[in-house]
């Protein structure tokens, strides 16, 4: 399986696949994009050997001519399955529909719980005693799509934001390279 990797920022779950999934041949971190030239997530890929692309909006007239050349990018490298690991821009229509049900995301809630931004942080203010990790497809909305995979995360009154945050993290790179192993043993024996 062929793997595109999408990523904005820190890209911890970007090293887990590296670390736990990428192997040439079988299953195979081919391209990570970023829409951020200062992303760690470039470093982190460039460190493994592994090709990076800068989409940044202000070369492109807007979002969907970026988006269709990161798409036109991605099929030239032949992408099986895209990963949205701490992606920060919502992709347009002409993307998703390019890709529909090859496009999955993980996102630090229960989803449909707390879709979108500091959704951590919104669980514990909302006097959760749980939140957790989710793995879905991505349709057009909003952290909206069909669920593949959830894991609960117990909410310690006693812990800080950071430390909850820590261990949410934890919690997604299994989650995650578990999803992504599955998918790609999937696609072997087809
Ligand atoms: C993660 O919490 C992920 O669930 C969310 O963005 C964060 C990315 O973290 N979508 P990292 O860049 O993988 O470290």
């Amino acid at each position: 399986m062929r793997l595109a990797v999408l990523a904005s920022g820190e890209g911890s779950n970007l090293q887990a696949l590296i670390d736990r999934v990428h192997l040439p041949g079988v299953a195979e971190i081919v391209l990570v994009v970023s829409d951020k030239p200062a992303a760690r997530a470039l470093k982190r890929a460039a460190e493994a050997g592994i090709e990076t692309a800068t989409f940044e909006l202000s070369e492109h007239p807007d979002r969907a001519a970026r988006d269709a050349a990161i798409a036109a990018r991605l099929s030239a490298e032949d992408v099986d399955l895209v990963v949205l690991a701490g992606y920060m821009a919502i992709l347009s229509p002409d993307f998703i529909a390019a890709f529909r049900g090859r496009i999955i995301n993980i996102h630090p809630s229960l989803l449909p719980k707390f879709p979108g931004l500091a959704a951590i942080e919104r669980a514990v203010e909302s006097g959760e005693s749980q939140t957790g990790v989710t793995v879905h497809h991505v349709d057009e909305g909003v952290d909206s799509g069909e669920l593949i995979a959830q894991e609960s995360v117990a909410i310690d009154p006693d812990e800080t934001l950071e430390q909850l945050t820590e261990r949410i993290h934890a919690v997604e790179h299994e989650l995650l390279v578990r999803v992504v192993a599955g998918l790609a043993a999937q696609e072997r024996s087809e």
